[in-house]
């Protein structure tokens, strides 16, 4: 397990407003402010339906200067895992535990220019950078995907924010986006900022490891695990250890393994590090990889995969879905 060294913290729910279709802002004083930062995100200690304790990570999408509140704005997808079943039950009054700012996704000040993509709800680890490279005169373009306008928090402010510097990609009213033209729009020498759905994030990655763009340039945050299939239940074997345990659709691979009492590595518990890497030693049914730690090249001969996000479904023969792994 990681060892990070975190403050815990009780906040109020000092405010819960719908900001868009299917998605809540929660504004909460924490006992102990501390300012936040560009890309600055807290972790929350949820219960989820099974009586489970967890944690999960929401960006932060607005604060008071010096921290007395945060506010983070949170979707209910159709495939969470609880978490955000639990955010969104959360009324003004309750008390929750919270931890300070914490940052995985700094902004580098000092670039030529700057690109900033959100998808969906990834708008609220992208809205604190846009405002911050307004405020200094930055060159910067926001690209902001949603499905519809109504699904599109805070869609409105940030029209009248940053004017004709905000792309709004409406696919009821453009179509698909175009990942290509996209990362071609972007200047030679643009940093890009990125967070949203796995999908998207993979799409632009793809396009912009295979153009001749500093690869470093192009950094993301990923709060979201939506993969290309719905979760489905699995079972997992861990031959030397004799453990086999059934991952259910509310619960990643990594967490029905430490379930069972297996000892795992892991860091982000979003798909983006590869510390929850484990090798994969028979599969039946297709693997669904949801990170973005691994590279394309990577991904296809299925032999490791993150387990933290990734899942395995079954495949149309009508097999049951089971991956048989190894772990560091
Ligand atoms: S813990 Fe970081 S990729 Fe799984």
């Amino acid at each position: 397990m990681a060892d990070k060294h975190v403050e815990w913290q009780d906040a109020r729910v000092s405010g819960r407003t719908e900001i868009a279709e299917g998605i809540v802002r929660l504004d909460f004083e924490p006992v102990t402010p501390t300012p936040a930062k560009p890309g600055e995100h807290i972790d929350i200690a949820v219960t989820l339906p099974d009586g489970r304790h967890d944690t999960r990570s929401y960006s932060i999408s607005g604060a008071a200067p010096d921290g007395s509140y945060l506010s983070i704005s949170v979707a209910r997808p159709a495939t969470s895992r609880g978490g955000s079943l639990f955010m969104h039950t959360l009324r003004t009054g309750d008390t929750v535990r919270i931890t300070h700012p914490l940052q995985d996704f700094p902004l580098r000040i000092g670039a030529s220019s700057y690109v900033l993509v959100a998808g969906g709800v990834g708008i609220t680890a992208i809205r604190g950078m846009a405002s911050t490279l307004k405020r200094i005169g930055a060159d910067y373009v926001l690209h902001y995907i949603g499905n519809s306008r109504a699904r599109m928090a805070y869609l409105d402010s940030l029209e009248a924010e940053h004017g004709d510097r905000l792309r709004a990609h409406v696919t009821t009213e453009h179509g698909r986006l175009q990942v290509a033209d996209l990362v071609a729009s972007a200047p030679a020498d643009a940093e890009m900022y990125m967070c949203g759905p796995i999908r998207l994030m993979e799409a632009i990655k793809r396009v912009w490891d295979a153009s001749d763009r500093d690869k470093t340039s192009l950094r993301f945050e990923t709060f979201g695990n939506s993969g290309w299939f719905a979760p489905e239940v699995f079972q997992v074997e861990v031959p030397r250890l004799g453990v086999t345990v059934e991952v259910q659709p509310g619960e990643s691979m990594l967490e029905a393994l430490e379930r069972t009492g297996v000892e795992m590595m892991y860091d982000c518990r979003r798909g983006e590090c590869g510390l929850c890497e484990v090798y994969i030693e028979g599969l039946s049914g297709r693997v669904d990889h949801r990170d973005v730690f691994y590279s394309e090249r990577q991904k296809a001969p299925n032999a490791k995969m993150c387990c933290c996000v990734s899942r395995v479904i079954a495949s149309d023969d009508g097999a049951p879905a089971k991956v048989t792994i190894d772990v560091t």
